[in-house]
This record gives C-alpha cells, sequence and structure tokens, in this order.
C-alpha cells in the first residue's frame, strides 16, 4: 500500500497515529505526554527518566520513539534516533522491545516497518542498528532485521553486530 510522504512537522508530532491494523487490532503512535502519564510503557517502569528525554529529543525533531498498544494496552516500543546534525548519514534504531507475552505475532515486525517509513519520510538514505552479541546470531532479533531488508555493515565488535538497510 502507498502511503503518504509527511511533513517534518507530522513525523515527530507526539501522539501522532502512525500506523493501524484492525484485525489484529494493533495502533502504533509517536510517544506522548499521555503515555508518560500512564506509565505502562516499559521504558518508563526501568528508567522514569528516559521517556522524558525522547519526549523532548521528539520536539527537537531528533528523535521518533514509536509506541505500540494492542487496544489500549502497551504492547512495545521503538526508538529511532534521526538527529540530522550527527555526522553520519544514517538514522539509528536504538531500542526495539516487545512485551514477552506479545512476541510472536508481528508487534516487532510492524514497529520496524514503522521506522523504515519515518527515516524515507524525512529522505535519510539509510537506517542501522546494532544487535547485541548476547542474543547469538541466529536471533528473533536478527531474523527479523534480515526479513526486513538489513545486512550486516561491521562484524560483532564487543557491543553488537552493525545492521544497516538502505531506504
Ligand atoms: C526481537 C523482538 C522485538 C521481536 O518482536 P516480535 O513482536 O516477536 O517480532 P515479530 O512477531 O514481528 O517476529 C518474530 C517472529 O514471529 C513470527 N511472526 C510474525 N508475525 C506472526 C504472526 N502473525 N503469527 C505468527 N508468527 C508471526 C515471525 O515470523 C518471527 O519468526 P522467527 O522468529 O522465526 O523469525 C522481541 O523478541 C523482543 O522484544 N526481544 C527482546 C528485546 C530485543 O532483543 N530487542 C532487539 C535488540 S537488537
Amino acid at each position: 500500500m502507498k502511503t503518504q510522504k509527511l511533513n517534518r512537522e507530522e513525523i515527530f508530532a507526539p501522539g501522532r497515529l502512525v500506523h493501524v491494523d484492525e484485525s489484529r487490532n494493533l495502533a502504533i503512535r509517536n510517544l506522548s505526554a499521555e503515555d508518560l502519564h500512564k506509565g505502562d510503557v516499559f521504558f518508563s517502569q526501568a528508567r522514569p527518566m528516559m521517556l522524558d528525554r525522547w519526549l523532548s529529543d521528539m520536539e527537537q525533531e531528533k528523535s521518533v520513539f514509536l509506541v505500540a498498544r494492542m487496544g489500549s494496552r502497551y504492547a512495545g516500543s521503538c526508538a529511532l534516533d534521526a538527529d540530522p546534525y550527527k555526522k553520519y548519514e544514517a538514522a539509528f534504531i536504538c531500542f526495539l522491545y516487545v512485551l514477552p507475552k506479545k512476541r510472536g505475532s508481528g508487534v516487532g515486525g510492524t514497529l520496524v516497518d514503522s521506522a523504515i517509513r519515518v527515516v524515507r519520510d524525512l529522505s535519510i538514505s539509510a537506517v542501522e542498528l546494532l544487535v547485541h552479541s548476547d542474543e547469538g546470531m541466529d536471533s528473533v532479533a536478527k531474523r527479523l532485521y534480515l526479513r526486513k531488508g538489513f545486512e550486516e555493515k561491521a562484524p560483532e565488535n564487543g557491543f553488537g553486530e552493525l545492521m544497516i538497510r538502505r531506504v
């Protein structure tokens, strides 16, 4: 399905609906101040200050933090660093997480698709990420990224393996 290209203001708008899949009752939205108060987003439990930071980075048009919900319930999230002032020319997926009980039904894949769409609409030519070594090279995450068109860019270096997808 061809989707209309969004402008910068729309891309970074808090709470914007990014993707909806009625058959799975799945909706993906940009992080909003409301999410901070709901307190159910994984990151808010792990590190309360981080969501504030992502929201502020979104307001400064540096990052997009996507929140997936099934119905009203939190299912997963994906953070994309798209800071245009950084030297490298790629955006970076720096956080992808799906609640264990929601895994294996396409939430992670849909979050990655949505992040790729954001990168495309920002006219950034590539998106990169690190797959962490402790998950093993045939991890669910790596298989997902390969399926979504990512390729190995640099081998494991202690932090993880760098992967890239041209957009
Ligand atoms: C990696 C992670 C985000 C994947 O999320 P997910 O929602 O399970 O991902 P998907 O459902 O899109 O794909 C995972 C598997 O489910 C399968 N799947 C996708 N849609 C499906 C559906 N509708 N029905 C059944 N299976 C489905 C996929 O084929 C895939 O199978 P595979 O493991 O054989 O490749 C999740 O496991 C996670 O949060 N892990 C911990 C954090 C992490 O590792 N993050 C990545 C850091 S690099």
